[in-house]
């Protein structure tokens, strides 16, 4: 669906269907520099990550290994808890491996700050960190954030797999969520 489906449930559309299609295959080309010649897996984070995942994935004119980990923040709603759970490991032994983690938005980056020490002490080649959303004004935690599509103001925002309670990942477009769907 896109924002005409949802009409008054957003207060703008931040990013349409066509700039994240854009913004996806800048950071693919990126990705695909630095890791010339290099055998490399990416990791998306269930369930937010998906979409940038599939597109991420077909944007890249090589060969990558894909899989996939759910972590639970132990947070409902719109807010982090910092205290993160493994739902969903991963099935690859990572170790000696060039990896990247995927995923869609950063906030307090206390789920990405623990999930790259978690996978560091896997002893991987390497580990670094995409994203396409940052909220810089919202971050607790020091990351180190190689690939970074947006970074955007701290507003909860919905669409291209981030939810709300389960719903609006299926939007096409990014947009900020009307405060009276939360409130
Ligand atoms: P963290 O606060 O950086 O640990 O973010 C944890 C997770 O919260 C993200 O991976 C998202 O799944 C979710 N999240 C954070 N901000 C938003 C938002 O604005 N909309 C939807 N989900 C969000
Ligand atoms: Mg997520």
């Amino acid at each position: 669906m896109d924002a005409a489906h949802v009409d008054d449930d957003l207060v703008n559309v931040l990013f349409t269907e066509a700039q994240i299609h854009e913004k996806v295959g800048e950071l693919a080309a990126r990705i695909e520099a630095d890791y010339e010649g290099q055998d490399l897996l990416i990791v998306g984070i269930l369930r937010g990550a998906v979409m940038v995942m599939a597109d991420m994935a077909r944007a890249l004119t090589r060969h990558v290994e894909m899989d996939w980990m759910a972590v639970s923040s132990y947070g409902s709603g719109t807010k982090s808890s910092g205290v993160v759970r493994i739902l969903k490991d991963l099935d690859t032994d990572i170790s000696g491996r060039h990896v990247v983690i995927v995923d869609e938005i950063i906030d307090t980056g206390l789920t990405l700050s623990w999930l790259t020490s978690n996978l560091s002490s896997r002893n991987p080649a390497s580990v670094e960190i995409c994203t396409l959303l940052r909220k810089p004004e919202a971050q607790q935690m020091p990351i180190d954030v190689k690939y970074v599509g947006w970074d955007i103001p701290n507003e909860f925002v919905v669409g291209y797999g981030l939810d709300y309670r389960e719903r609006y990942r299926n939007l096409r477009d990014i947009g900020t969520l009307a405060p009276h769907v939360y409130s």
